[in-house]
């Protein structure tokens, strides 16, 4: 190794820090902890027979372009599916030329980070917001900006105040980046009133929204909320999908929906990324929706995960102290704890892993590193049975802190 290898480092390179949901995630790789860490969906959903009959049937009848380079758009007979459902589904009207396939979400976040971000740019987010949007937005040099949450998700009144404030200083966010369905990480569903609201200064401010929306479709209850991209219908939101929560991860596809402009410059950036996501996957997955496979799938983890959703809410009611509250998500794969003022979950991260039960520490999820006493739990990777059992863990952890 050269001496120094920190003078390698780009500036870009300087800003990057280890995820702190990774480090966790490495630790519960130990067989022996119940890992409420990661945001991995639940193993038993993913359909590994249909999928060995479909490589099978695309590598026969479609194997040289399945092998070869792809175009950076994606594979068109995707990006039709895709559209087809969001017209269907949705009502939002877009065409082919509207959907760019990317190597899934978290690439779409840095592609937008990469063309829309320079150092020192301002972004809206929320408080707390996922971590992977944060750490792609920061590794561009972004200045985030962190609005805070109440059961509707972001609060207009205090992004109001925020975009005022901005714009007598003569400065203008890049954009506001808002998880509208069942947040990552506190499970938070945005109502129709509160998108208008934030809608509504988004126009006022001339301000884009980047809606990241990967658990939109894995409801339990209540009725489904429209998009922001389709309550604005302007071009100044930009949508990210992912087929990572409803159908398999390891594909790692993704979708970016946007304006034509915001579309071409995304495409032109994701060509020096990776040139085009895998054709294979983006071919087997197409067939996997042409066939009517997906939605039976999606039926079964949604059953699934709103099952372990009931079991793990009725085990905090059993077993959780007094002090502590949480979040009721209608869909996703999270919830969110808050302990009491005085406690800090990432000191407690320590015992819970002594006592083989793991979570991530809400501070990561906030901007501005507040948030100590929250933490986030996953409830749809582990079996039901191991959910109970993680937390009596994290309540006999928390009730010998107290
Ligand atoms: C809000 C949000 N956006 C993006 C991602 C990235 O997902 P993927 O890259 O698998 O599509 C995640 C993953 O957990 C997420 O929660």
């Amino acid at each position: 190794m050269i001496s120094n290898p920190d003078r390698l480092w780009s500036a870009t390179g300087n800003r990057m820090k280890r995820s702190a949901i990774r480090e966790v995630l490495k630790l519960t790789q130990r067989g022996d902890i119940i890992s409420f860490a990661g945001g991995l969906p639940a193993p038993d959903s993913f359909p590994t027979a249909e999928i060995a009959e479909i490589a099978r049937e695309v590598l026969e009848q479609d194997g040289a372009a399945a092998l070869q380079y792809g175009t950076t758009e994606g594979d068109n007979r995707l990006r039709q599916v895709l559209v087809d459902r969001y017209n269907n589904i949705e009502d939002i009207g877009i065409s082919i030329d509207n959907l760019v396939i990317c190597t899934a979400s978290q690439q779409g976040l840095d592609l937008i980070g990469k063309i829309m971000i320079d150092p020192g740019d301002k972004v809206i987010c929320g408080l707390p917001s996922y971590l992977g949007g944060i750490s792609a937005f920061k590794s561009y040099g972004a200045d985030l900006i962190g609005i805070t949450l109440d059961d509707k998700g972001l609060r207009s009144d205090l992004l109001e105040i925020k975009l005022k404030e901005l714009q007598m200083r003569g400065e203008k966010p890049k954009f506001i980046y808002i998880i509208p369905d069942f947040q990552n990480p506190a499970g938070i569903t945005m109502p129709k009133s509160r998108r208008l609201e934030i809608l509504e200064l988004a126009h006022k401010y001339d301000v884009l929204i980047v809606e990241d929306s990967p658990y939109r479709e894995v409801r339990f209850e209540g009725e489904s909320q429209p998009m922001l991209y389709n309550l604005d219908n302007s071009g100044q939101v930009v949508t990210l999908g992912t087929l990572s929560k409803i159908f398999v991860p390891g594909f790692r596809i993704g979708w970016m929906i946007g304006h034509e402009t915001i579309v071409d410059k995304f495409v032109m950036a994701k060509q020096s990324a990776d040139l085009c996501t895998s054709s294979f996957v983006q071919k087997i997955a197409a067939l996997y929706f042409e066939k009517g496979y997906f939605d039976k799938n999606l039926r079964y983890i949604i059953d699934s995960y709103r099952k372990k959703r009931d079991l793990m809410l009725k085990s905090f009611e059993e077993y959780m102290p007094e002090e502590v509250t949480w979040t009721t998500p209608e869909g996703g794969l999270f919830l969110f704890m808050y302990l009491p003022e005085t406690m800090d979950a990432g000191e407690l991260l320590f015992d819970a892993i002594d006592e083989k039960v793991a979570y991530v520490q809400g501070d990561v999820f906030h901007c501005d590193g507040s948030g100590k006493n929250t933490l986030r739990i996953n409830f749809s990777f582990a079996s039901e049975e191991m959910n109970v059992e993680g937390v009596k863990r994290l309540a006999n952890v928390i009730r010998k802190k107290l």
